[in-house]
């Protein structure tokens, strides 16, 4: 079959997927598909595809038709300029995050210039956090800390991927990830973008994200509020004086976040909003 007639093929597949853009998504499995860029996809319609990848396609094109997230097809997504391997069993990175890894970088350039400094990133998933900062600062330190297996395999793809020797990453569940290490009051950054969704939330969410990417990754307990509850705290005991603590949050829990890093004692709590106007990220510094 040609270029062309698979193409049109695959977006009438997925065409009726209600998240989505169904003309890109086509062409990006093609491109995956036949290692080439989108600019000989546009520009070589007339070429046949060989019969494998013609089958290979129209199978990503059924699992996308029921709703499997296209960067799982793919084994990719953009995040800070860098692009991260994932698959199934990893969140895939949001955009919305680069919130909290912009305010990071800049935060290290304007307190720790030519200075070196300590990031713990609880929760890494596919490394986002971790590795953007470990990629753009080299200054930093990076430790990163995951309970799940496929997230630290991931993050270790990606890690190499991009060839970084200023990050590690720790399997445990939160702090007891790096107990062995003796960082108690180490750390000038912890950052932490953790499961956050509501039990109530997690039905609402779209067929992507509910069905297919990992309830660990979301699942923030009855009022999503679980892990703010146990890091916020703990957190107090690996800060160094004046250290950071900085969390991307849902759009309704910035005051309760907020809240919860007072009532510990942390200073200067800020919320960062996100494009569409909403509660992404809180951040305060204990003194
Ligand atoms: C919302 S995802 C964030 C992933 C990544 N940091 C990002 O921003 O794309 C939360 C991550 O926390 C991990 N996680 C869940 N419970 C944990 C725990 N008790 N200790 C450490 N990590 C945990 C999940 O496996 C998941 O990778």
């Amino acid at each position: 079959m040609e270029i062309n007639h698979l193409l049109k093929k695959g977006v009438d597949m997925i065409k009726d997927r209600e998240y989505g853009n169904p003309v890109l998504e086509a062409t990006m499995v093609l491109e995956d598909l036949l290692n080439v860029d989108r600019i000989y996809i546009y520009t070589h319609g007339k070429e046949h595809v060989p019969e494998n990848t013609v089958d290979k396609f129209l199978e990503a094109m059924e699992k996308r038709a029921k709703g499997y997230p296209i960067q799982y097809i793919i084994g990719n997504k953009e995040f800070m300029g860098l692009d991260f391997h994932v698959e199934e069993g990893v969140l895939i990175p949001r955009g919305d995050t680069e919130i909290l890894v912009e305010y990071v970088l800049k935060y290290i350039d304007e307190n720790y210039s030519n200075k070196p400094v300590n990031v713990l990133d609880l929760g890494v998933g596919s490394g986002a956090i971790s590795l953007a900062i470990a990629y753009y600062n080299k200054r930093a330190t990076v430790y990163g800390v995951d309970l799940h297996e496929i997230p630290l395999k991931v993050a270790n793809i990606n890690k190499k991927k991009f060839r970084l020797e200023n990050v590690q990453f720790y399997q445990g569940n939160l702090f007891e990830g790096i107990k062995e290490l003796g960082l108690e009051g180490e750390f000038n950054i912890i950052a932490s973008n953790p499961p956050y969704i509501s039990k109530e939330e997690i039905e609402t969410l779209q067929v992507e994200v509910k069905n297919y990417e990992p309830i660990k990754a979301l699942d923030g307990g009855e009022d999503g509020l679980d892990f703010y509850r146990k890091i916020i705290p703990e957190s107090k005991g690996y800060l160094k004086n004046n250290g950071l603590l900085i969390f991307e949050i849902g759009y309704d829990q910035g005051e309760d976040v907020k809240c919860m890093m007072g009532n510990e004692g942390f200073k200067n709590i800020q919320i960062l909003k996100d494009l569409q106007g909403l509660d992404r990220v809180v951040y305060g510094t204990m003194e």
